[in-house]
């Protein structure tokens, strides 16, 4: 059986696609508000491309200092057989499989500026990727733009708080996973992102807790305090990463490398040592991949109503149409609507034998 999240991020296409076709409110954009997705939050500079990297275990993001992320950046991660080829696909490109990951990086800057042109400006309109590998969990991660206190040359003035808007947007969903990047060179009672989630998600339910540079601290101070829940406590536990420093990346050290030296950097660590099993970014991503699919279980009967809902709203859209109507729009209506006959069907199945997993 298909796995609800490879399921899930089938829908969330479908929806896309409907979007652009039908436009403003619909049964489909209800829809897209009731999936759960997982929010990569965090201040400029956090770490949060890199964790992206980390989960991936590929180098694909634009990076450098100051702003680079303008537009959210929706990535479904699909596990394909071992062995299979690894490739990415954007939304826009259908059907062009792109196997060199520097063209990934490339041509998310060059869809970043066809919107927003080459400036430091931001725009809220999505870019869809999607990794099919044997390298990754099934998991759907929306980067956003790092939060900022101050516009830089360039900017509008308004744009520190365009940012927080368009964050927020994100993660004040109440299906929204929220992945609150900070790092642990700065005080933890000074970070964007916890700020930002104890707002939307005061309990804390729906927020994990990342901490990054871990090996940038000052020598002779740990942070257990933060690791262990005692200086902020959340329902989920937080989890502790290393990345690549700016070093490794101008030496280009592999992200493989990378994993396993960020292994070794907590099964050798006098701090941590006892904490190994629960840390690191490979650990990070099987915690997410299995909270999102709870959620997703859980969320079944809501989602399955609201497809239902679209299906009857599609129906009526074809019966209006009637005859007179462009081949690819009907054609696109139609297929949308199987697909979410289809989906119905999976669902139902998921729920009815309640098989943990599917394919995982
Ligand atoms: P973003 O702006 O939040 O997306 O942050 P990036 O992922 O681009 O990281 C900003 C800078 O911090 C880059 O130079 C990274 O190499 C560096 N960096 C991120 N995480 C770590 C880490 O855990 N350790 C070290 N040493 N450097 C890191
Ligand atoms: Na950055
Ligand atoms: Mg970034």
């Amino acid at each position: 059986m298909e796995s609800l999240i490879g399921l899930v991020n089938r829908i969330q296409r479908a929806c896309t696609v409907l979007g652009d076709y039908g436009g403003g409110d619909n049964a489909f954009s209800s829809l897209w508000e009731a999936l759960p997705s997982v929010a990569v939050v965090g201040g400029q500079s956090s770490g949060k491309s890199s964790v992206l990297e980390s989960i991936v275990g590929r180098d694909f993001l634009p990076r450098g200092s100051g702003i680079v992320t303008r537009r959210p950046l929706v990535l479904q991660l699909h596990k394909t057989e071992d062995g299979d080829q690894e490739y990415a696909e954007f939304l826009h490109l259908p059907k062009r499989r792109l196997t060199d990951f520097s063209m990934v990086r490339k041509e998310i800057q060059d869809e970043t500026d066809r919107v927003t042109g080459r400036t430091k400006q931001i725009s809220p309109v999505p870019i869809h990727l999607s990794i099919y590998s044997p390298n990754v969990v099934n998991l759907t991660l929306i980067d956003l733009p790092g939060l900022t206190k101050v516009a830089v040359e360039g900017q509008p003035e308004s744009i520190v708080q365009d940012i927080e808007a368009m964050v927020r947007s994100y993660v004040e969903k109440p299906n929204s996973i929220i992945l609150a990047i900070s790092p642990a060179n700065q005080d933890i009672a000074t970070s964007d992102a916890i700020k930002l989630a104890r707002e939307v998600d005061p309990s804390g339910d729906r927020t994990f807790g990342v901490l990054t540079k871990l090996d940038l601290m000052d020598k002779g101070t740990n942070a257990l305090d933060v690791l262990e829940g005692k200086s902020y406590r959340l329902q989920h536990p937080w989890v502790g990463i290393v990345n690549r420093s700016q070093a490794d990346i101008n030496k280009n050290v592999d992200m493989i490398v990378a994993r396993r030296k960020e292994r070794e950097y907590f099964a050798t660590s006098p701090d941590y040592g006892h904490l190994a099993s629960k840390m690191g970014s490979e650990y990070l991503a099987k915690l997410l991949s299995k909270h999102l699919e709870s959620v997703i279980r859980a969320r079944i009967p809501s989602i399955t109503s609201l497809i239902n809902k679209s299906i009857d709203e599609l129906e009526s859209e074809m019966d209006h149409l009637g005859r007179p109507i462009a081949v690819d729009a009907g054609a696109q209506l139609y297929t949308i609507l199987e697909l979410c006959r289809a989906f119905d069907r999976i669902f139902k199945e998921h729920l009815d034998g309640g098989r943990p997993g599917g394919d995982r």
